[in-house]
């Protein structure tokens, strides 16, 4: 859909990048995921060594770094990253480096670019108050830690990943924090943003919602 873009912010594993996966599919947008190109960021970082304090280093990786995607694949300088920017370590480092303003600058701007003719789902966590304050409509998702961290659990014994509960949901209140807490573009809530606690709710009620906002906006 030509010059209509929809914001969902909220937490880390409350079902954002899922809704917007089937939302985008369902209404022939494109879901751009702005975590995924953070992780990115991050990914790069460590992998040339870059210390967050320099900023010359760190303008210039930020300058020169490539960010593609193809359907859900994700392409960091031509090299397919999808599965290698989703380790927890990865994560950890991402909500840390997220902070730094050079690191928002930049993806905002691209985030912008990207998005200027409209027709995409972009999920974030500052995309209704920060990239697109002027989203035809601004969807917000909470839930409860322990919910998410139950959610995140099954997901990885499905996989046949050695999980432990104790320890996700303490990471997920630790990236929390550190994402509502950052002096720049802190999670939260556009105050016109439609808020929805996807606790007890299934993928597809949540789907259902945000599908009837976009419905009612047309
Ligand atoms: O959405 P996802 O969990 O993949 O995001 C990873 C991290 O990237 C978040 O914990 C947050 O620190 C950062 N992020 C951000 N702003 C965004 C999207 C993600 O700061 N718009």
């Amino acid at each position: 859909m030509q010059g209509f873009n929809v914001a969902i912010d909220g937490t880390s594993g409350v079902g954002k990048s899922s809704a917007a996966d089937l939302l985008a599919d369902a209404n022939q947008m494109i879901h751009l995921d702005t975590g995924a190109m953070y992780r990115c960021v991050a990914l790069a970082m460590e992998e040339a060594g870059i210390d967050p304090e320099d900023e010359s280093e760190l303008q210039s990786l930020l300058d020169t770094m490539k960010i593609r995607f193809e359907g859900r694949r994700v392409f960091l300088n031509d090299r397919e990253v999808t599965t290698q920017i989703r380790t927890n370590r990865i994560s950890n480092l991402t909500s840390r480096i997220a902070a730094l303003p050079a690191v928002r600058a930049r993806m905002t701007g691209l985030q912008q670019q990207t998005t200027a003719a409209g027709g995409y789902i972009v999920d974030g966590r500052d995309i209704g108050t920060v990239v697109l304050p002027d989203a035809a409509i601004k969807i917000f998702l909470s839930a409860r830690p322990e919910a998410r961290a139950r959610r995140r659990y099954d997901e990885y014994r499905q996989k046949g990943i050695d999980a432990d509960y104790d320890r996700i949901l303490e990471d997920i209140r630790q990236r929390d924090w550190q994402d509502s807490h950052r002096s720049t573009a802190p999670l939260k809530k556009a105050e016109d943003a439609v808020e929805i606690d996807t606790s007890d709710l299934t993928l597809d009620q949540v789907v259902t919602a945000i599908q009837s906002l976009i419905d009612g906006a047309r």
